[in-house]
């Protein structure tokens, strides 16, 4: 029997959408429980349609960076909808975007716009197989890159094998061109383009893995395989759909590549370029982007690529993106991972708190996690406990101990004051 406003709607749900959701991890099936339905949020908080109050960590897995309903973002999408929202030819607005990506991110010479981060790297894929005239993709494992046929891949048995599908309806075929390696991890990638560098066209890695909970790059990985890849001919496409604008005004390579002195060849990005909107991109050198149809023979296409809704959200957020935003977001960020991972300490709570820039997450065990095959033996159950009573206590954070969390800049000193009370009834709980 369905008790609160979100159990009802979820049932209802649940007969007419497959799990109730539109995306898995929306279900809350790795804690258990019912999806909170969100109806308001505004500035750093939400509302379900309970009527409780949230503080929101979540942030829509990340395009809220400056908080729900921000006026300015408000205003700019009121007045391009009132225009129209839709034309399906060319507009000032992708114009605009376009050049405010380049400027921040110089080694993006041209920028495509799609709809979401999933096409923007299926593109990239497809563009670097264009420009090699190569069919391997190498990815790593806990990296997400959307849900492209060739990137739901799990590692095969070696480290020369190929990839196997790890969904349904993903065929051999699909598959067969990717190679999967673990993450910070250069002897394999080294030995791999030994063995075979002259077929791959492209690695492809997230700037920071963040699907994984957050791991960061050790020993220069990043800087290791622009170098790897240069040397056999192979491409880099570094994938900002979450760290892009969300790391600094220049995304991960903005805040750390520019200065190590490397650079990948595509960009990939997403979540902050939209403002909330269905709005990613990808961009690159513009010997490469210049591939794409209609300059060059590679063919991409969006009934809603550059659409104006949505690029006027992300010009109206990239623009509250000033330096006092990275600022404001880099200190929530340390405010919040240094008090929740003291709340666990004194629960006495084996936890590592990782972090990369503004992004952290906290993984349920003993030691550093390098790679996914160290993030798997999580203690999912304590980490389930906390999250709901979290949850319960107003504070809204991922549903899964694999997903990184995400301060806004809407965040205030009550909130973080509210969380980390929070979390040490939270901590307290779990340990039980
Ligand atoms: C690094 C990365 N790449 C690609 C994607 C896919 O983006 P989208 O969900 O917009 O298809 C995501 C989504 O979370 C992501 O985190």
């Amino acid at each position: 029997m369905a008790t609160t406003n979100s159990e009802l709607w979820h049932s209802r749900a649940l007969q007419s959408i497959p799990g109730g959701v539109s995306s898995p991890v929306r279900a809350f099936h790795s804690v258990g429980g019912t999806p909170r339905y969100f109806e308001r949020g505004l500035g750093s908080k939400v509302w379900d349609i309970d009527g409780q109050e949230y503080v929101d960590l979540v942030g829509s897995w990340g395009p809220m960076i400056a908080g729900h309903a921000h006026p300015h973002v408000v205003e700019r999408v009121a007045y391009a909808v009132s225009q129209s929202s839709s034309f399906g030819a060319p507009g000032k607005g992708e114009v605009l975007l376009a050049e405010e990506i380049r400027s921040r991110v110089p080694a993006c010479e041209m920028v495509r716009f799609v709809s979401s981060g999933t096409e923007a790297v299926m593109t990239a894929v497809r563009l670097a197989r264009a420009a090699t005239d190569r069919n391997l993709i190498v990815k790593f494992a806990g990296c997400y890159h959307g849900h492209s046929d060739a990137l739901l891949v799990q590692a095969g048995s070696g480290i020369a094998t190929l990839g196997l599908p790890n969904s349904p309806g993903v065929t051999p075929g699909a598959s067969q061109d990717t190679i999967v390696l673990t993450y910070n991890d250069r002897e394999q990638l080294a030995q791999l383009f030994a063995a075979r560098g002259h077929e791959i066209a492209a690695v492809l890695t997230e700037a920071t893995p963040a699907n994984m909970g957050v791991v960061p790059p050790q020993d220069d990985f990043n800087r290791f395989i622009a170098d790897t890849t240069k040397k056999f001919g192979a491409l880099m496409i570094l994938d900002e759909v979450m760290t892009g604008f969300r790391i600094s005004r220049g995304g991960w390579w903005g805040a750390y590549g520019e200065n190590e002195g490397w650079t990948p060849d595509l960009f990939t990005f997403g979540k902050v370029i939209g403002g909330g909107f269905p709005l990613a991109a990808l961009g690159g050198s513009a010997r490469v982007m210049e591939l794409l149809a209609p300059s060059g023979a590679v063919y991409q296409a969006g009934t809603l690529s550059g659409n104006p809704v949505a690029t006027a959200a992300g010009l109206a957020t990239l623009e509250l993106c000033d330096d006092s935003m990275y600022e404001r977001l880099d200190g929530r960020a340390l405010e919040l991972g240094n008090g929740i991972s003291a709340a666990l300490n004194e629960a006495g709570i084996a936890h590592s708190y990782q972090s990369a820039g503004n992004l952290f997450s906290f993984f349920f065990l003993d030691g550093y996690v390098r790679n996914f095959d160290d993030a798997k033996p999580q203690n999912s159950v304590q980490f389930a406990a906390f999250f709901h009573s979290l949850l319960e206590q107003g504070v809204s954070v991922p549903p899964s101990a694999f997903e990184a969390w995400f301060v806004s800049g809407a965040l205030t000193d009550a909130d973080i004051e509210k969380v980390l009370v929070a979390a040490r009834v939270a901590a307290k709980k779990a340990s039980q």
